[in-house]
């Protein structure tokens, strides 16, 4: 097949290999993420802070995805593409398969929610309906305000317990891939060794099945810099083809992240 699908990453998983995700908003970018080989685009909410200057993901509709999806399935010759579900566009399993509903017609081929146990009904019902579900544990951004801001998660031994039942609990409903979004290196490890599904880890060490960062922070054009994020683009001598080239080959060698990106 010529585009990458959720059978083949779960192959890579299953013969030890790592995958490398990036996201994307555009025709253009998906293209040039084609060429390089990347194995999954991500169509995150993201897209907030890097395309609509937004302090948060909350402030995102279903509409904005919708057209940024469209774009990079235009754009898209080989990639998996997974689109996030907005703030508050899965409520109740009946609002989600709505919402999974446009996120598909966009172009997207698995979407992604945020959450934990409070979940499983909804990713059933979705995976019930033949809807690819991606989930996202750890910092979850659209609950940043209940969070009470960005920070590592799982870093005590009760949260790290309850990460990783819930993480059990949405495989078993279902979910075919899950995002772990700065978390201790250690827990994240536990937990995609745990796991059969591919674990994509952002800020959760090497240990994990995949990596995935956003395409503005990679390129250090972002004016901020978390810790787990290395600015690709330093090496590429300005060539935005060589960092994208750079990210994925040290995803497969193993080599990105560093202990330096991680959090013990
Ligand atoms: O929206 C996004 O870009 C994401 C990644 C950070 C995983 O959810
Ligand atoms: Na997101």
């Amino acid at each position: 097949m010529k585009y990458t699908s959720i059978s083949q990453i779960e192959k890579l998983k299953a013969e030890g290999e790592k995958f490398s995700c990036l996201t994307a908003y555009d025709a253009t970018f998906a293209g040039l993420m084609s060429k390089v080989g990347i194995d999954v685009i991500l169509i995150g909410d993201s897209l907030g802070n890097v395309i609509q200057g937004q302090q948060t993901t909350v402030p995102v509709t279903l509409e904005d995805m919708e057209y940024h999806i469209a774009c990079v399935a235009r754009g898209n010759k080989s990639c998996l593409l997974i689109g996030d579900m907005p703030y508050m566009t899965y409520s109740t399993p009946e609002e989600a398969y709505q919402t999974a509903r446009r996120i598909m017609q966009a172009g997207a081929k698995m979407v992604k929610l945020e959450g934990g146990a409070w979940l499983e009904d909804t990713i059933r019902g979705l995976t019930d309906r033949g809807i690819p579900v991606c989930t996202h544990l750890g910092l979850t951004p659209q609950s940043v305000d209940s969070l009470g801001g960005f920070k590592v998660q799982g870093r005590d031994s009760s949260a790290a317990k309850s990460m990783l039942a819930d993480a059990k609990r949405l495989q078993e409903a279902g979910a075919r891939m899950l995002v772990l979004e700065c978390v201790p290196s250690a827990l994240a490890k536990e937990i995609a060794q745990t796991l059969t599904i591919p674990v994509m880890g952002i800020g959760a060490g090497v240990e994990v099945d995949g990596q995935v960062l956003v395409l503005h922070d990679m390129l250090g054009i972002s004016p901020f810099q978390a810790k787990f994020v290395k600015n690709f683009m330093a090496e590429a001598q300005g060539d935005i083809t060589a960092a994208i080239q750079q990210f994925h080959d040290e995803v497969k060698a193993k080599t990105f992240p560093a202990p330096e990106h991680s959090f013990e």
